[in-house]
């Protein structure tokens, strides 16, 4: 509730909600989970750097599952909403139109790369997990974040009235 007040999204709410009425929450909630992320895969790196390996996992456990759980919202929101025309003009169109491209290009590349770190790490193989890990970390990081400056792109500084 302070959330939604905090937004000042103005959507009349039923009791519970129906997926509709969710809808429009979503990008905010994405948004949240995007920087939620790259803050875990930051503090997941400085913890084994500093050889605290229970809490490079965890962090890095609980930013698989805010990924996938952005994931699952994202798909949602498209299969509903489909495309939102950008609404910014001159200049920052190529800006945000490669930003989106190089975003949604890696977020699909780095699926099994994910996937792949996490399978070495938790089957013990530390020697090919670091490697990898070391082109998976900063692409993830990359993806998170360009997420988020999307949204502050799109529904925030460029906003259509549609
Ligand atoms: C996809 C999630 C993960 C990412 C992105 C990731 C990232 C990394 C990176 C970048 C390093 C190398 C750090 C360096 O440069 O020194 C590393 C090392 C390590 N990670 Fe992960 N990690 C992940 C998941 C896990 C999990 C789930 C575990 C535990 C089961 C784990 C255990 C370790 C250990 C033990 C090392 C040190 C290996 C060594 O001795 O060199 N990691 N990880």
């Amino acid at each position: 509730m302070f959330i939604i007040r905090f937004l000042d999204l103005k959507v009349p709410a039923t009791n519970p909600m129906t997926l509709d009425e969710i809808i429009p929450y979503l990008p905010h909630f994405q948004a949240m989970l995007n920087t939620a992320a790259a803050l875990l895969l930051g503090a997941g790196y400085y913890f084994i750097r500093n050889k605290k390996r229970g809490q490079h996992r965890l962090c890095m456990a609980i930013a698989l599952v805010t990924s996938t759980v952005f994931m699952v919202s994202y798909l949602t929101y498209h299969a509903r909403v489909g495309y939102l025309p950008f609404a910014g003009q001159g200049l920052i169109r190529p800006f945000y139109f490669t930003l989106l491209a190089s975003h949604v290009i890696l977020a699909a590349v780095i699926v099994p790369m994910v996937f792949s770190t996490v399978y070495f790490a938790i089957t013990g193989n530390f020697s090919k997990h670091p490697r990898l890990a070391r082109w998976t970390l900063p692409l993830w990081i990359y993806v998170s974040v360009t997420g988020v400056l999307i949204y502050i792109l799109g529904f925030h500084i460029y906003t259509s009235e549609i």
